[in-house]
Order: structure tokens, then sequence, then C-alpha cells
């Protein structure tokens, strides 16, 4: 039997099922060794040969194809959307220690609990990317989930399926039915190319590995994840079927490795505190070398056993700990002070720094936050700088170094009194320290109102970002919102004039055409009315249903919306008092973009129903933004300060102010335990 392979040659089959079986057993033999154990067995040629072979195969006799073949990584046909996945067993979080004290703290209490007076422990590193949980059947991977809440999560089968170092099959004896939890990452190389690329293309760039590797996992396509680098550290076993035959975490660590699953190599079985001491200053040293991010190091009490006796608080084990590394410092130097003109028209300084590495993330930009502070920290261009970023947070300039050395010509700076952008005089808001332009003509605000209107939470326009958009007002291809409906007549001055190509100016079209369904609470925030933030959009939409109807809305109907205060509702009356802004929407409306408010379904017998919620803190099992969105998908609503008509405060890690005021006023205050358990009752 013939078959044409791809470069025209043919090969004879005389067995395919049995050749297709030989060339996956090869191929995911050589990739074990290649992305799992780091030791290559095979030319890149040879493996290529042998993989084209195997498609050419599948091909021609598709009864030979099986769910785990090698060539089922490149992913399958665009998905709606994820299905959702309920975790047989909770995915847990962590406990966090912040300093040698708090790990101590742990330990004994530990070792009380047990009446023991000696542990054994297994040190591991904290991948910072994101949880995922992956079933096996019969040595088959069947099923993979990320974590989400960590009692729901969201099905991402076939995305995981693409990542080169997960086995799709296991080796040797394993449970029938089990699971095994891990994390997902961009490796930092990759990260960076990753960034790169995007910039290239005029697409944001992530802001770090951690949430590149969950938009790269996230994909409702998953032929893009297979494009991902992406990769995997498991780290611990979940639900199985059967009786364990293992005693400890480090045994069935070990059994992960031997069944191909890869296992960060610096992961120590321990018996002391001092030995974790030093694996945190070993650690801590050599973090900057390690191609992915870590943010701590994870502390498991070994014996399985002691772990059942530990049990949890909450969503916490009570046998494990994370020791969070602090927010890494570095210094460098201050090359410029610039200032950012926003949508607002707030002057924002910012840093441009010599670039520095921070947590494996290249930091060439800081914010300055406002005149004030650099004032207080008495910045100067060419000072020596200490730059701190920790976690999500935009890297910040903390003071100047130690070793700083002025020289004569270093200066006071000297805050802007005009405009940057349009040479108007900037105006002092002493109350919230802000500097303002406010000539609405300013280029620079109507750059980013261009933007923000564009951006994903607002019309998604996908395809326009910050590059692009600037690059048409440059060339005075767009002047103002209407002008993007617009530009679907303007392809050949497009393709003269930007760097944009046919098949990205069609996408362009097509993705400015879908914006016209955009819901009309997507539309008010979209013009980017002061003050009116995503949830008063959706107030405003709910209450008077059109644009037209919010044009005359009066201050004392505004007002009557539970979270509107006086200044909001005067910003949106000053707001259609404005000649362009009235003339925008004239414009919008005649060219179609007119939504008229849809009630989403709710159900209204719910806790969440037209309660006030306001929250505060942060929270492990989930972003806020998800928090706030399963809120809202009930029919509560998000307000940003505790009042009277607050009714519950949810409060997580570190609440601040908010949470006093709540106490003062009485007000239900939900842990994130509790608006778990409220969240799964509803969500039942
Ligand atoms: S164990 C109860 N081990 O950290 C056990 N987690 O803050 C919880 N993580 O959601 C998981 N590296 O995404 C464990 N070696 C490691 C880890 C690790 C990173 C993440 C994981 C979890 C989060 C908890």
């Amino acid at each position: 039997m013939q078959i044409l392979f791809k470069n025209n040659n043919f090969i004879n089959i005389m067995n395919p099922e049995k050749k297709a079986k030989l060339l996956r057993e090869e191929i995911n033999k050589a990739n074990k060794l290649y992305y799992v154990d780091n030791s290559p067995s095979m030319s890149d040629q040879e493996w290529d040969k042998k993989f084209q072979e195997l498609i050419a195969i599948e091909k021609e006799f598709p009864e030979t194809k099986t769910t785990d073949s090698p060539t089922q990584r490149v992913g399958a046909s665009p998905a709606k959307g994820f299905n959702e996945h309920k975790h047989l067993l909770p995915m847990l979080s962590l406990g966090n220690a912040f300093n040698e004290i708090q790990i101590r703290d742990w330990y004994e209490r530990v070792l009380k609990l047990l009446e023991i007076e000696n542990l054994d422990m297994v040190c591991e590193l904290k991948i910072d990317g994101l949880a995922v949980s992956i079933f096996y059947e019969n040595g088959v991977l069947t099923k993979a989930a990320t974590r989400g809440n960590g009692v729901i999560g969201e099905e991402v089968t076939e995305n995981v399926k693409t990542i080169r170092s997960i086995p799709l099959t296991l080796n040797g004896n394993y449970p029938e039915k089990f699971e095994i939890r891990g994390e997902v990452f961009l490796p930092l190389s990759k990260f960076k190319k990753l960034n790169a690329k995007r910039e290239k293309k005029g697409l944001e760039s992530y802001v770090n590995p951690r949430n590149s590797a969950s938009g790269s996992l996230r994909q409702l396509d998953s032929n893009v994840t297979s494009k991902r680098p992406l990769d995997m550290f498991f780290y611990s076993l979940g639900y199985t079927n059967e009786n364990s035959n293992f005693s400890s975490h480090w045994e069935s660590l070990n059994m992960m490795k031997n069944w191909g699953c890869k296992i960060n190599d610096l992961s120590k079985k321990v018996n002391s505190l001092e030995e974790i001491f030093g694996i945190i200053k070993n650690i801590e040293k050599i973090r900057s070398d390690l191609d992915y991010a870590i943010d701590g190091l994870v502390i498991k009490v070994d014996s399985l056993h002691y772990q059942n006796i530990l049990g949890h608080v909450g969503r916490e084990p009570r046998w494990a700990i994370a020791y969070k590394f602090p927010a890494e410092k570095q210094e460098t130097i201050l090359r410029k002070i610039n200032i950012n003109v926003g949508r607002t028209g707030a002057i924002t300084p910012w840093a441009d720094l010599e670039p520095v590495v921070i947590d494996g993330v290249t930091i060439s930009k800081a914010t300055l936050h406002n005149r004030e502070e650099i004032i207080r920290k008495d910045l100067r261009e060419g000072d020596r700088v200490i730059v701190q970023r920790a976690g999500d947070v935009i890297p910040q300039v903390v003071k100047i170094s130690k070793n700083n050395i002025r020289n004569n010509s270093s200066k006071s700076f000297i805050f802007p009194r005009k405009c940057p952008s349009c040479d108007s005089n900037l105006i002092n808001d002493e109350q919230n320290a802000i500097t303002r332009c406010i000539d609405h003509s300013c280029p620079d605000q109507i750059i980013r109102t261009i933007e923000h209107f564009a951006s994903k939470v607002a019309m998604n326009i996908e395809g326009f970002g910050k590059k692009i958009i600037e690059e048409f007002y440059k060339s005075k291809i767009i002047h103002n919102i209407t002008d993007i409906y617009d530009i679907k007549n303007k392809k050949d001055q497009i393709l003269d004039l930007s760097n944009m190509g046919e098949k990205k100016f069609t996408n362009l079209v097509n993705s400015i055409n879908n914006s016209y369904h955009q819901p009309l609470e997507k539309l008010i925030f979209g013009l980017g009315i002061l003050g009116v933030g995503s949830e008063a959009s959706e107030w405003l939409a709910r209450k008077f249903k059109s644009i037209e109807n919010l044009i005359n809305a009066t201050e004392d109907e505004l007002l009557k919306i539970d979270g509107i205060g006086e200044i909001v509702a005067q910003s949106i009356i000053k707001y259609f008092l404005i000649d362009e802004n009235k003339i925008l929407l004239e414009q919008l409306i005649s060219i179609g973009i007119n939504p008229v408010y849809v009630e989403q379904e709710i159900e209204i017998n719910n806790v969440f129903y037209d309660k006030n919620f306001v929250i505060t803190g942060k929270f492990e099992s989930f972003s806020r933004l998800e928090l706030e969105n399963k809120i809202k998908y009930l029919g509560g609503k998000i307000t940003s300060s505790v009042s009277k008509n607050t009714n519950f405060l949810i409060a997580g890690e570190s609440p601040g102010s908010k949470l006093k005021n709540a106490q003062k006023l009485s007000i239900n205050i939900v842990d994130e335990n509790e608006i778990l358990s409220m969240l799964e009752i509803e969500e039942k």
C-alpha cells in the first residue's frame, strides 16, 4: 500500500495501524526527552519527518488516528465559549507567610496540632502562572480545566493538549481515573518574544508572564494556543477513583515524574526550618537566572496522612503555606520625566527608566503619579532611583537611591504649565492633586478618547489599538469617534499612508461593523464621561434604555439612581451640554449606532438581586473583575464606596478604610469564603 507523502514522495505502508502506533511511540518518547527531561534525542529534521509521516498516515487512514496522537496537539476548531467544569475536589489556595517568623509560626502550629516534634516537608517553587487540573483515564488525557474560582473552572482540554510538556498518555502504572494538578506558565524568554511580536503588530502587550499564560491558554481557538510555547510544572495529585499507594507527597511527585509529567527539579524534601530558610536564600539568589516567573516558595507537609489530619480552614489547607518574596526592588537611572495626557485631560508624569529586569520582566517605565509625588521624593532627571514592582501593580519609583550622585547640571523638575499636546494652559485641581488640560480639541485627549471608545471593555473594536489610532489620527484619516465608521470608505488612503495591509484592513472593517451591535451600556461607557465607569454605565442603560433618553435626563432623574451622586450627575449633564458631544451622539445615531437596553434574564429570587455591594481588599480564589461580573450577572450592583445604601461589604485580604466605614454603619460584612458559598448556592 502506498501513500503520497508531503514532499511528494510515496511511502510504502504495509500495516498503517502498526506504523502509526510505532511513529506515535517514537514521537512521544522524543517529545518527553525534549520537553520534559531537557535532553533531546532526535534532530529537528528527523522529528519533523516522523511527524509529517504520521500526519499523512492519519489523513489517509483516519481510523488509525487516536485522541492521544501527538498530531492532536495542533488545536481543534474554535469553540464558542468554554464549558464550565465543576472540580471533583475544590482547588484550594494557600495561606501566605512574608517572613521567617510567619513560617516558624506555621511550622510550630502544625507540630502542635499533630502532637509531634519533627516533620518531613517538601519545599517547592511557587510558579507564577495559572493552576490547571488534568484528568487521565486509563492513562490517556481526557479532560483539563482551569482553576476558576476553585469550585468551578473552565474546560480547556483542547488547549491543554497543545502544550508539549503535558503527556497525552502516561507511562507505567497509574490509577484508572485520576487528576493531576499543576501550573501552566509561559517561559520568560518566550514571554518577551511574544510581547515584542504583539507590539510590532500594534496589539497590546501582556503585563506579566502570568497574564500571558492565562491569555494564551484561555483562547477559544486552540490553534492560537498551540502556537504559544506554554509549559507546565505538575505539583500535586487531585481526585483519584481508587486508594493511592503513596504515603507521602514526595513519593507522589516522583511517581508523576515516572508517568512522564514534568516536575520542577528544584523541589526538595526537607526536615527542618533551617533547611527551608537556606533554600529561600538560595532561591532568592538564583531567581533571576530562571526562565520562569516565581513569586515565592510553597512549603508542604510531606505525609499524606498528616495532610489529612490537618485538613483545611476555608479554602486554605493547614498543611501548606506559601512564602511570598518581598516586592523586588532594583536600582536604575531615571532617564527622563515624561508627561502623559489622559482621556479626561489628566496630566500624569511618568519615568522613562534605563531598562532593568524585575521579577523577570524588563521595566523601562514607571508611574510618578502626580506633581506632588515628584516634589516629595525630590526626583530629578539623571537620578539613580529605586524601582519596585509588586505583582500586577504598575512599577513605581520608590525613592532616590543612596548611591545617587548629582552633578552641577542636575535641576529640579519643572512641572509644565502648558499641555505638552496642545499647548493650552493647565489647570490645577488642588483637591484631587490632579493637573488637567481642559481643551477639548487637545489631540492627545482625542486619541485617548478614541482608544477608550474602541477598547475591549467598550465597543470592542479588535485590531484598533493605540498605535493604529495614533497613526490614523496623525495622518488625518480620523479626527474623532464618528470617523471610525467611515474607515471602510478610506481603503486606498489607509493602504497608502499607513503600515496596514489589505488583510488587516478587512479585519478592522469587520470588527468595526461588529461594534454596531454592542449593548447600550458599552456605548455609554465608551463615551468616557468623567466619573461614569462600567457600573454606572449599566445603571444608566437600565434606567434610560436609550441614548436619546439619557441625553434628555435631568439631574433629579440621575440622582434617583442608587450609586450616582451629585458629582457624577453633574458630570453627565455637563457632558451633554458640550456641542461636540451632542454632535457626536447625533452622528452615531444617524449611522445606526443606537442600541436599546436589553434586560438580562436574571433570577429575581436570589440574594444578590438589586442589592448594593462594595468590594475591598484582595482575594485568592478570583479576581475582582470576576467577582464583580458574577454579582452583576445575578442582578447585584457594585458601588465603589460604602454608604447607608450598601447591603454587603465583601472584604478580602488587607481591606482598608472601607471595612471600618462598613463596621460603623453596621453593614453586613462578608469574607471570601462566605461570598464563595453565597455564589455557589445561586449558581446551582
Ligand atoms: S499547591 C493547596 N504548589 O499557587 C494546594 N500551588 O496561592 C494549592 N502555585 O492556585 C496548590 N506553584 O496556582 C501549589 N508548587 C506549587 C505551586 C502552587 C504555584 C499556585 C497555584 C495555586 C496558588 C495558591
